[in-house]
């Protein structure tokens, strides 16, 4: 069974200075890398190198961005005839600032992915049948995602969604969802709590449980280098994360719901392919880069020493 992503593609421009820049200030960097991003692209990276066939629905210019990125989908093995080439706009593209500690900031100028929509004459969406997990964020237009998520019949498989960046007039699809990745930033904004410095464990359970509309519904908090927490209406799993040297966060969080979408396909129970993921995302810390710093199969399965 396998994949489908609906979401965004960027190309990430990344400055490596010391520490990020505060407002005002001028400050230098010692390289300036490319790297293939977009938090939708990362995703169906990490799942198709994590085994699972994987299509990808979204959009990018007719520049050449553009081609290089659709070319890098394609020799990750994705299925991108859900890509549209869009004449006339800029495909996305990210300016990210990554410091010596591996953390980032990043300004995102959203170009094609913003036009993106499913068929330009109404009709049913074009998508592969069989499809065992619906993976989207909010880089894409809310539009496309309710359609992807709210398929006629309710045989959408599993719908996996990482409402990423935080955006609060997305909070009515997150009920559309079967599994909720946030992390604790997303978690405060959709809970509408503040999170104040280093929440206790019991606070994010507390808060998490707020986001639930389902009894069958599971919200997954990513806590980064703590690991992550998941809450359903009547159960909880909870991870502890694995030490390794940070390089570079960036795609993190993609990596985890990619690797995460690719075991559920597979048929894996939740527990096991959320310690999947949590490992998976371990490694992609490790690695410079988004879409270039996501493990295989095989490389989480040595991490996890399974
Ligand atoms: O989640 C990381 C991604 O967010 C980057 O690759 C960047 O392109 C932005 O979309
Ligand atoms: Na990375």
């Amino acid at each position: 069974m396998s994949v489908i992503v609906l979401g965004s593609v960027n190309m990430d421009v990344v400055l490596s200075v010391e520490a990020l820049p505060k407002a005002g200030e001028t400050i230098a960097a010692s390289a300036q890398n490319l790297y293939p991003g977009g938090k939708g692209a990362n995703q169906a990276i990490a799942s198709a190198r994590c085994g699972a066939p994987t299509a990808f629905f979204g959009a990018v210019g007719d520049d050449d961005y553009g081609a290089v990125l659709s070319r890098n989908l394609e020799d990750n093995g994705i299925d991108t005839r859900g890509l549209k080439v869009l004449a006339g706009k800029r495909t996305g593209q990210a300016s990210i600032y990554v410091s010596a500690t591996g953390e980032n900031s990043i300004v995102i100028l959203s170009g094609a992915n913003h036009d993106f929509v499913f068929d330009d004459d109404g009709g049913p969406m074009p998508v592969p049948a069989g499809a065992a997990v619906r993976l989207a964020q909010f880089e894409m237009p809310l539009a496309a995602i309710r359609a992807f998520f709210d398929v006629p019949g309710g045989d959408a498989g599993t719908r996996i969604l990482n409402p990423a960046p935080a955006l609060p007039e997305g909070r009515p699809l997150l009920d559309l969802a079967d599994i909720l990745v946030v992390n604790e930033t997303e978690l405060a904004t959709y809970a509408g709590a503040p999170v104040n410095g280093d929440p206790s464990p019991e606070a994010v359970i507390a808060l998490a449980h707020g986001l639930l509309s389902r009894p069958d519904q599971w919200v997954v908090v990513t806590l980064g280098a703590r690991g992550l927490v998941a809450v359903g209406s009547g159960d909880k799993i909870s991870i502890g994360g694995l030490a390794t040297e940070v390089v570079d966060t960036t795609g993190a969080g993609d990596c985890f719901c990619g690797a995460l979408a690719a075991r559920l396909s597979a048929g894996e129970p939740l527990s096991d392919a959320l310690g999947f993921a949590n490992a998976a995302a371990s490694i992609a810390v490790s690695r410079r880069g988004a879409g270039s710093s996501m493990p295989t199969l095989q490389e989480v399965v040595a991490r996890l020493g399974r």
